[in-house]
């Protein structure tokens, strides 16, 4: 059983309405300022869409000036018999398509993680939902002529540096298999919640990987690049991977399943009536069939009831009617299972860098 201690007696904000998209915060929760990072606050945690002011921002450099991106063109080139460069309105010819996609940081939560280890201490929000619009990704490689022997799809930002103090300047640079780059969820997006994107989140043109964690999806696109052998830099190789107990590494892709609960907040001082739990879950593997919730710290489990849309790759509310038989400390847990089966551990899987933290959240409340 989980137990966690009340740190603060706050009185809990009235309870919303769980598919809320009025948020009351107005700003990002600040982590550092150049490169520029900051989480979703918690309270924009409740709703399905988040505004983009409100969306999470994870940079490893400093980004591109608006000067740098006027003259902006893409190219696709390598190992191609027909190299392209477009504009972004040569990519509004094609027809739009759009996707609601949920994108997670892969250190989502890292301040959870005991022992602490070093990074950006996000605490929950480093998550946020919105629907893209783009371009699929296969539609422009059915273009250019992959020739025989290209094994890699790679892409280049036009943001770089020393990926970390004392190590060589590179760009920030990502690759995918020719087989998921092909995946036709894949989207090079220039809009977002049907805006054009903002500077912090890639414009003119980002990549979009469904299901996969955050660091996948290369913003301020500038170069894409058939190649034929495996792509390895510095945020793809020397991090973005857990080391395993037998020193293999596994890379960080497709998003665990996971869940957060909105509502009531830690350390919330409730009266013993009935409560609307409510929250959100997530995989990279599907839909969420199940999420459950405890109020003795995971001895015993009830089903949520998922609620308001359902998307493959975004996140599903849910909510979970619970009336506290006594006064007193409770610890609320809930923990999600997707369509293939995975269901979030209790507890996270340490690992050196800090990623893929998806064990259960205890909220503890005081009801009285
Ligand atoms: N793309 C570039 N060019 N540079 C970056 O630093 N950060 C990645 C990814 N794409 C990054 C990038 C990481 S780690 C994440 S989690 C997501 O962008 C965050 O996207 P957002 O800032 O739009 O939320």
């Amino acid at each position: 059983m989980l137990q966690c201690t009340c740190t603060q007696a706050g009185i809990a904000t009235a309870e919303k309405e769980p598919l809320c998209t009025q948020p009351d915060e107005i700003g990002l929760v600040p982590i550092e300022e150049d490169p520029l990072i900051g989480e979703t606050p918690q309270g924009t945690l409740q709703s399905w869409l988040t505004p983009n002011p409100l969306f999470y921002v994870r940079n490893h450099y400093s980004f591109p000036t608006p000067e740098e991106t006027a003259s902006w063109k893409l190219v696709i080139d390598g190992n191609v018999s027909n190299q392209l460069e477009l504009s972004l309105d040569d990519f509004r010819q094609y027809p739009k398509q759009t996707l609601p996609i949920t994108m997670e940081c892969a250190g989502n939560n890292r301040s959870d993680l005991q022992p602490r280890v070093p990074g950006n201490p996000f605490q929950n929000g480093a998550i946020s939902t919105a629907i893209w619009g783009g371009v699929p990704l296969y539609e422009i490689l059915a273009k250019v002529g992959i020739k025989s022997g290209s094994i890699e799809v790679l892409f280049e930002g036009m943001d770089g540096g020393e990926p970390v103090p004392g190590v060589a300047k590179e760009q920030y640079l990502r690759s995918l298999t020719l087989d998921m780059a092909n995946n036709p969820n894949v989207l090079l997006a220039y809009e977002m919640n049907g805006e054009p994107l903002s500077l912090e989140h890639g414009y003119p043109l980002r990549l979009v990987v469904p299901g996969w964690y955050g660091m996948a999806s290369v913003k301020w696109l500038k170069r894409i690049s058939l190649i034929t052998v495996k792509h390895r830099s510095f945020f793809q190789g020397e991090r973005y991977f857990i080391e395993e107990d037998d020193g293999t590494e596994t890379p960080v892709e497709d998003i665990q399943v996971k869940s957060l609960i909105s509502w009531p907040q830690d350390g919330g001082a409730l009266v013993q009536q009935s409560h609307n739990v409510s929250g959100l879950a997530w995989s990279g593997s599907g839909h969420i069939n199940r999420v459950q919730v405890s109020s003795d710290g995971g001895d015993t489990w009830e089903d949520a009831k998922l609620v308001g849309p359902r998307y493959e790759f975004a996140w599903q509310q849910w909510n979970y009617s619970w009336t506290p038989a006594s006064e007193g400390h409770y610890t609320i847990v809930a923990r999600a299972e997707d369509e293939q089966g995975n269901l979030q551990p209790m507890e996270t899987r340490w690992n050196k860098f800090g990623y893929v933290i998806n064990g259960v959240k205890p909220v503890c409340v005081n009801v009285s």
